[in-house]
């Protein structure tokens, strides 16, 4: 039987966007990008001004600005919408300076409280694939089936780097590779919800693997 919740977690450029909504929408089910919530928090209190030092007022921000993650409305490389009322902040949160300060704002306590509850209403519907860092180990630990994307720090790197070339923009290689072991070394070492694989998650290196490839592993997964 298809399973009705799919939780894929794994590090920062482990592909784990472009294969979940392409199983998304395989199954025509939701697809869910949870990271996008912390990115919306952190582009709030950037744009509020709001020190981001300042761990009660960013989790206030995340516990009372009702952010929404829907369905995409425009086909511009989107793969969900991230609404702040009527505002749509899609392309916001992949700003370089969310980029570079949404691991402080995802290691608060308060912050994952308040956006992991939203997370798992909505994750409890069904017909989702959630990705994100823990969605099979606290979000949604009785997910039907839980993968987990790992590749090598340079891998990720390597392809992160390829994508900004492809966009006809510049890129450093080794400035690409520091901040991708940056991001991890928090992400991992933080003390709620740290990024580690559930017990029962299927890990999936991907270091030898095109995301065709992943993709058929886990489609193979759902059958
Ligand atoms: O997947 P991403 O790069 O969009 O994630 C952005 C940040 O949010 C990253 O620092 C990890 C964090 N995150 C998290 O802690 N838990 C999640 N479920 C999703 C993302």
């Amino acid at each position: 039987m298809t399973p009705n919740t799919i939780a894929i977690d794994g590090p920062a450029a482990s592909g784990k966007s472009s294969v979940g909504s392409r199983v998304a929408e395989a199954l025509n089910y939701l697809f869910f990008d949870t990271g996008l919530m912390y990115r919306a928090v952190t582009w709030i209190a950037l744009q509020r001004e709001v020190d981001l030092a300042d761990e009660a007022a960013v989790s206030k921000i995340a516990e009372d600005v009702p952010i929404d993650v829907r369905p995409p409305s425009y086909a511009d490389g989107r793969a969900c919408d991230v609404l702040i009322d009527d505002d749509d902040i899609t392309w916001q949160c992949r700003r370089p300076e969310v980029d570079a300060n949404v691991s402080i704002v995802a290691a608060y306590p308060a912050v994952r409280t308040a956006l992991s509850k939203q997370q798992r209403r909505i994750g409890l519907r069904g017909e989702v694939v959630m990705v994100g860092r823990d969605i099979g180990t606290v979000v949604l630990p009785e997910a039907d089936l839980k993968v987990y994307l790992d590749a090598s720090a340079e891998e990720r790197a390597r392809r992160r780097y390829d994508e900004i070339v492809a966009r006809g923009e510049k890129a450093d290689y080794d400035e690409i590779l520091a901040k991708v072991k940056q991001r991890d070394h928090v992400d991992s070492t933080r003390d709620v919800a740290p990024l580690r694989p559930a017990d029962d998650a299927v890990i999936i290196n991907t270091d030898r693997l095109d995301e065709d490839q992943v993709y058929e592993k886990i489609m193979g997964l759902c059958q």
